[in-house]
This record gives structure tokens, C-alpha cells and sequence, in this order.
């Protein structure tokens, strides 16, 4: 990682681009692809694009022999211009028209993921023999970081109905499942590996494919499990409720494969104090929860704060974006130090940010353009 986060800050320090922007080293996306891969050897690994779509970082991801887990029709595009298989991606997004299905199963997409009978009434009309696998609503296991609620899954009853309708309609049956993205506890596959098992044999189903998602996390300021933590709790899991020849794994990580391969770099536009009671500054950057920092939204990811060339003792401060906007407010809880020597026009790094950064970008809330990517690395030339 230090090399990679060289490479990025002598691409910074050569070509100065107009901040903010985002780096990204695409060997190392490379390089977490082949570790992910490594660490679930027997497994199809379909990165979510949504993590970041930038077509060197899917170029790095296809030259590590991995595919695509795509959310709508303009993924599919994306990834197909950039030469996957469509044999390689899996539509992993349950909300879509019956017109979605049409144009990915016109594309060659073959694999899909639902969680209602509409839906699945859909796929077996616009995407017949398909291996559709249903995802599943996991209550009461370890919170994620950045957990999806209740959006998306349903209940293992209702999920073992709609496998039988799935058989029965033509389909490849298979079961999903996401316990959350930046999800720290690897007990959270546990409950869904056993979970999968007891739906699949509830309804009398053997099973195609289980496709246990994302959610593998990164560390920021707090350390995470490895790879290989996480592998061996799901490994155990799998040998336990669906020992044999249980269905092909399939694995949809995103964060875990560019979120460290990424780096922002941001300019203080502004440092003031609020308050004469709060001995906190309040620091306004010119990047914030509309241009690349939507994973603040309460707080959820606690980057780390890197001053470039700005040193000398810190104080506490409250951390803003640049909009008009009374919630682009980064940290007011989450404790953050900075120099007091700061001053408007200085810089700041923050790396771990390669993922969920520009791709939840606006276009242009009060003006401001989305957040720029630029590639380093082996692939950066490709896009
Ligand atoms: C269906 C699906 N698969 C995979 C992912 C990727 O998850 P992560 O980035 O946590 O690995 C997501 C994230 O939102 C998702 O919605």
C-alpha cells in the first residue's frame, strides 16, 4: 500500500491537478482483485461497479480474470465496452423495469438477483432460463457500517416461496444475500450461509448459485479482519450448512477492491471559529457530501486527515464541505485534530476514498462539478 500511495502522491506532486480530485492506483485494484480471488479460490468474483466505475479501474478489475456485478442497464454498457464476457456479469440490483431485464438479457446477461414476485414474474417472462437467485433479508445479525435497512431482501418464508416459483418457471435457482457494506464482523456470513441453507432445504431446492454479496471492509482509522479472516468464518460456514457439492459461490465485492487503491486531495477553503464558547475551528474543504464524501452521512466512514507539508500542533475541529447545504457537515462528532497552523489554501490528503466517492458524486449541486478521477498505475492509460 505504501508504494501504491507513493505512486499516487508523485502523480500529485508532478501534475498538480485542480483539487479536489481523486487518484486511483489501478495496480493495486489489480492486485485486490487476485487477493480476493486468492482468498475464495472456488468462487466467481463479480466486482460491483457501483464502487467505482472509472474504466481503468474496470480494466484493472477484468485483468485480474474477474467480472462485474452491475446494477442497471448502464453498467452493463460500461462493461461491455470495456470487453467482459457477458457471461461475466451478474444484474445485481433487485429494483428494475421489466424493459432493464429485456436489454440485459438482449446483451447475453444470464444472472440475476430479485426479492419479490414481481420481479421474478418479470425475469422469468424477459429473461427465460436465467439463474435467478433470491436475496435474502438478514434481521438480527452485526450492523454494518453502511447498512442497507430494510430496502432490500425478503423474509426466509417468503423467500423460500418465491425459489419454488423460480423452479417452477424456468429458472436456475439460486440465493443472495449482503450483510452491509464495511460489515466488520464475519459472523454476519455465518447467519447468512445458515440462513441459505435452511430456506434452500425449507423449500426442497437445490440450489444453483449463493452469491453472499459485498461488504467486506476496509480499515480507516480502526483495523479490520483480513482477507483471510474473513474467508476462513465463510469457508467454515459453508463446510457446516451446505457441505458436498453446494452451488458455485459467487462474491460481489466492491469497497474491498478500490477503496484503498483511491486517494482525495482537497484544498482548505476556509478556517474560522463558530462560537466563542467552542474552542473547535471549524475547517470548510472544497470537497463534501456532494462531491465525493457522501459516505459521511452520519458519519458512517471516519477517513483518515493527512495535512500535505502543514505541520506542528493540533486542535480539534469540526470538519465541512463547500456547499450551501446545512447538512454538507463531514465530522462534528467523530473526534478530528488538525494543525493550528492551518490555513486557507492548504492541502489536505484523504486516502482510503476510492470507493463510494465519485461514483455517489453530484453533477452540479450549487455549481460544483463532480469529483475528478485520475488514474495512476498500469491501467491508467486505458480509459
Ligand atoms: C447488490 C450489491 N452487491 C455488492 C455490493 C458491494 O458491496 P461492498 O462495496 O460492500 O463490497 C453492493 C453495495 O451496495 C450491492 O448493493
Amino acid at each position: 500500500m505504501t508504494e501504491s500511495l507513493n505512486r499516487i502522491r508523485a502523480f500529485l506532486a508532478d501534475r498538480e491537478p485542480p483539487t479536489p480530485c481523486l487518484v486511483v492506483d489501478t495496480d493495486l485494484v489489480a492486485a485486490r482483485t487476485a487477493a480476493v480471488a486468492a482468498a475464495f479460490p472456488d468462487a466467481l468474483i463479480r466486482y460491483a461497479v457501483k464502487a467505482n466505475p472509472a474504466p481503468e479501474v474496470l480494466d484493472a478489475v477484468l485483468s485480474a480474470g474477474a467480472g462485474f456485478d452491475v446494477a442497471g442497464t448502464g453498467e452493463i454498457e460500461l462493461c461491455l465496452s470495456r470487453g467482459a464476457e457477458a457471461a461475466e456479469l451478474a444484474y445485481g440490483n433487485t429494483i428494475k423495469k421489466p424493459s432493464d431485464i429485456a436489454f440485459a438479457y438482449t446483451r447475453g446477461v444470464r444472472e440475476f438477483t430479485t426479492d419479490s414476485a414481481g420481479d421474478l414474474a418479470n425475469l422469468a417472462e424477459y429473461a427465460p432460463g436465467s439463474l435467478v437467485s433470491i436475496r435474502l433479508l438478514l434481521t438480527g445479525g452485526p450492523d454494518s457500517v453502511t447498512p442497507f435497512g430494510h430496502k432490500f431482501g425478503c423474509e426466509p418464508s417468503v423467500a423460500a416461496t418465491l425459489l419454488r416459483q423460480a423452479v417452477d418457471a424456468g429458472l436456475r435457482p439460486g440465493i443472495a444475500f449482503h450483510v452491509g457494506s464495511q460489515q466488520p464482523d464475519p459472523a454476519a456470513w455465518e447467519i447468512g450461509v445458515a440462513t441459505a441453507a435452511k430456506v434452500a432445504a425449507d423449500a426442497g431446492v437445490g440450489l444453483a448459485r449463493l452469491n453472499i454479496g459485498g461488504g467486506f471492509a476496509t480499515g480507516h482509522r480502526e483495523p479490520v479482519p483480513s482477507l483471510a479472516d474473513y474467508a476462513a468464518v465463510i469457508h467454515a460456514a459453508l463446510g457446516e450448512h451446505l457441505p458436498g457439492p453446494g452451488p458455485e459461490l459467487l462474491l460481489e465485492p466492491g469497497r474491498v477492491i478500490v477503496a484503498d487503491a483511491g486517494l482525495i486531495r482537497t484544498e482548505v477553503v476556509l478556517v474560522t471559529t463558530r462560537a466563542a464558547t467552542d474552542e473547535r475551528r471549524w475547517v470548510y474543504l472544497d470537497v463534501g457530501r456532494y462531491n465525493g464524501m457522501a459516505e459521511c452521512e452520519n458519519e458512517a466512514v471516519a477517513y483518515r486527515l493527512e495535512p500535505v507539508g502543514v505541520k506542528g500542533p493540533e486542535g480539534p475541529v469540526v470538519l465541512a464541505g463547500p456547499t450551501c447545504d446545512g447538512d454538507d457537515v463531514l465530522y462534528q462528532r467523530t473526534p478530528c485534530a488538525l494543525p493550528m497552523s492551518l490555513r486557507a489554501g492548504d492541502l489536505l490528503d484523504i486516502p482510503g476514498t476510492g470507493a463510494y466517492t465519485a461514483s455517489y458524486s453530484s453533477v452540479a449541486f450549487n455549481g460544483i462539478e463532480p469529483l475528478r478521477t485520475y488514474c495512476v498505475g498500469r491501467f491508467a492509460d486505458a480509459g
